[in-house]
């Protein structure tokens, strides 16, 4: 397709396009006697997807980065698009509840102009949190082999002892029937979600990396790959029955595991249920009680391997939970790994 019907048909101008050429987001073949461009299917999707992140605001110094393979199939196109939207709705529902949050106090006799500031301030850590994650271990790298990496136990400290049992603690515990909708956030290769197909299930995978959802999709071709974070689920909200996540929230720092656990609440239906095992310490003391050894045998691998991720405190994810009328259970299956199963009451 020449440049002039494809400007047309995507509802912009022969100027964007070149542009987004220029800047080397698109590179369309040229013919070597008059010099037209001729667009294949792959040139016009990738453009689409320029497109759609240009129209929440992308820079198209972050679209350069995120669209780095120029070989993207359809869906690993549209799954893009449909993240970044998703993250813009979550945003725009934020500004959304704020308004109506300064609206609420201007009735109030207290209402000062500091109080504006204060919720700006908030919309404004939000959107820099969402934004500011970055994939510092390169899931992307680890996909093809995760699956055998997992059974090799390290040389002084086994992070997957108990991996099994887990995930399939998680499968007896929480109550799912055919056709609920589960969604497993950071799903990996799909060793969690896949448990619940034979049931009739419907499991939709959520990961960061797109290398991680195109293995799973390989493995399991009925788990339904999304991508998307724990901090911005592309999920509508009260869409799901269940919530379940295996070894993903060690991943994100404390200060956001919170917001994480109000993104899944933003996603379960009322009598909805939550399961997550992970990497975490009944709480502080513990953490230090569990260290202390390490640090005496001078085992540098163990306390790298703890300190190089967030392992959660679990009496904080609890007392959220609490708070936030969910009945909490937990199981620990050895020192530095549990489960919480949360219903709501
Ligand atoms: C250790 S793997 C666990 C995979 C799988 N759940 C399992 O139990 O085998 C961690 C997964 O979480 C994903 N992940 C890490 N941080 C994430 C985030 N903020 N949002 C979504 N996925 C994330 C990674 O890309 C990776 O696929």
């Amino acid at each position: 397709m020449q440049i002039k019907e494809v400007a047309e048909r995507l509802n912009t101008t022969t100027r964007s396009i070149r542009f987004y050429e220029q800047k080397g987001l698109i590179s369309p073949g040229k013919d070597t006697e008059n010099d037209y461009r001729t667009f294949t299917e792959n040139d016009i999707l990738r453009l689409s997807t320029i497109l759609a992140l240009r129209e929440i605001g992308m820079s198209v110094k972050n679209i350069k980065g995120i669209l780095e393979n120029p070989d993207m199939s359809i869906k690993g196109y549209l799954n893009i698009q449909r993240s970044a939207l998703f993250e813009k709705w979550i945003e725009m529902k934020d500004m959304i509840n704020t308004i109506d949050q300064m609206m609420e106090k201007t009735n109030s006799e207290a209402f000062s102009v500091n109080q504006i500031f204060e919720l700006s301030r908030h919309l404004k850590n939000m959107k820099k949190l969402r934004k500011d994650w970055e994939d510092k271990w390169n899931f992307d790298s680890q996909a093809e082999g995760y699956d055998q990496n997992i059974k090799m136990a390290g040389y002084r400290f086994n992070v997957h002892q108990d991996y099994e049992k887990a995930l399939s603690k998680i499968k007896e515990t929480i109550e799912l029937h055919p056709n609920d909708i589960c969604v497993d956030i950071g799903v990996g290769t799909g060793n969690l979600g896949s448990k619940f197909l034979d049931d009739g299930v419907r499991i939709i995978g959520v990961d960061q990396s797109e290398e991680m959802l195109k293995v799973c999709q390989e493995k399991h071709p009925s788990i339904e790959t999304r991508k998307g974070h724990f901090l911005a689920l592309p999920l509508l909200d009260n869409q799901v029955d269940g919530v379940v996540s295996s070894y993903a929230l060690h991943h994100i720092p404390d200060s956001e595991k919170l917001l994480a656990l109000e993104e899944m609440t933003r996603v379960l239906k009322d009598d909805g249920q939550l399961c997550i095992v992970d990497l975490m310490f009944p709480d502080d003391n513990t953490r230090a009680e569990v260290i202390e050894p390490f640090e005496k045998q001078g085992n540098a691998e163990a306390i790298y391997a703890i300190e190089d991720e967030f392992y959660a405190n679990q009496s904080v994810l609890v007392k959220w939970l609490t708070a936030n009328k969910y009945k909490v259970e937990t199981h620990q299956f050895n020192d530095i790994l549990s489960m919480l199963y949360a219903t709501r009451e």
